[in-house]
């Protein structure tokens, strides 16, 4: 009696917890989350492939040995039955996985270019900035393009390490969110200012590392839909790094825009209020 209590609030246990956790998992505990991007749909097309043919690889490898196991034991008055290979069925049964492994790796290949294949033209810039403990992002200002950064730039006062020369780079702002409109190429320039970090958007299929010192350019994707995300560090970085976040808005274009304007104005009037202030003490 007291083993099946016992055996009752461990399973209360379990079950307990699971639903806890397919709550944080947006009600799928047992796959993927959705997916989001062109891109991602690519790469879920890769791994349900694999993961169907690894489940019916290993029925039918473990169904064979078992009815073998099972035939051609050992039985009274006959002894069990000895097989000394066979060379025909040892060139089938190598070339079969040979020509598997060839075609996934050439066709995932092939997937990977494609995903790293330079950004379109039309792409939305935004530099990310990762640090001990938390993400900036910086945006192109109304001139629409984003002044270019160098990693040795990077202190205090300069956070993303903008060029100070490049004239692009003085109209941009900076945000404490990523906001993205969907349907829109975005194409990421990556830095971090201490540590290793990681960008990971699971709904996205992107995980790129943020590695001090270099600048990573490559990452670019498209979100179909809207929704809301967070970005959460996935290299273990330091104490901070189960509080490294940053939210993810993914938004119309109307959207986009209200939300860009907003922001370009808000840092031309902080622009003119430091001049001002600048101009106040060298008149002082
Ligand atoms: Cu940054 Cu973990």
């Amino acid at each position: 009696m007291r083993r099946l209590g016992a055996l009752y609030s461990f399973l209360a246990l379990i079950f307990g917890f699971s639903g806890a956790f397919a709550q944080q998992r947006d009600g799928n505990l047992y796959w993927v989350p959705p997916n989001y991007t062109a891109g991602g749909e690519k790469i879920d097309s890769i791994l349900i492939f694999i993961f169907w043919l690894t489940l019916f690889v290993f029925v039918a490898v473990q169904g064979v040995l078992i009815v073998y196991l099972f035939r051609y034991r050992r039985r009274k008055g006959r002894p069990a039955y000895y097989s000394h290979g066979n060379n025909f069925l040892e060139v089938i049964w190598t070339s079969i996985p040979v020509l598997i492994f060839l075609g996934l790796a050439i066709y995932s290949n092939r997937v990977w270019a494609e995903l790293h294949s330079d950004p379109p033209a039309d792409a939305l810039q935004i530099n990310v900035s990762a640090f001990q403990f938390g993400w900036d992002f910086r945006y192109p200002g109304a001139d629409g393009k984003l002044g270019a950064v160098d990693v040795a730039k990077i202190s205090n006062e300069n956070k993303f390490g903008v060029e100070p020369g490049d004239e692009a780079g003085k109209d941009d702002f900076t945000s404490t969110e990523l906001v993205i409109p969907f349907g829109k190429p975005v194409h990421i320039i990556l830095n971090s200012r201490d540590v290793i970090h990681s960008f990971y958007v699971p709904w996205f299929r992107l995980y790129q590392d943020a590695v001090p010192g270099r600048t990573i350019s490559w990452v670019w994707f498209q979100v179909q839909r809207p929704g809301k995300f967070e970005l959460a560090c996935s290299q273990l970085c330091g104490t901070g790094h189960y509080n490294m976040k940053a939210p993810i808005r993914v938004v119309s274009q109307e959207e986009y825009e209200k939300w860009y304007e907003g922001k370009v104005k808000a840092a031309a009037s902080a622009r003119l209020h430091e001049s001002a202030a600048l101009g106040k003490i060298a008149a002082e």
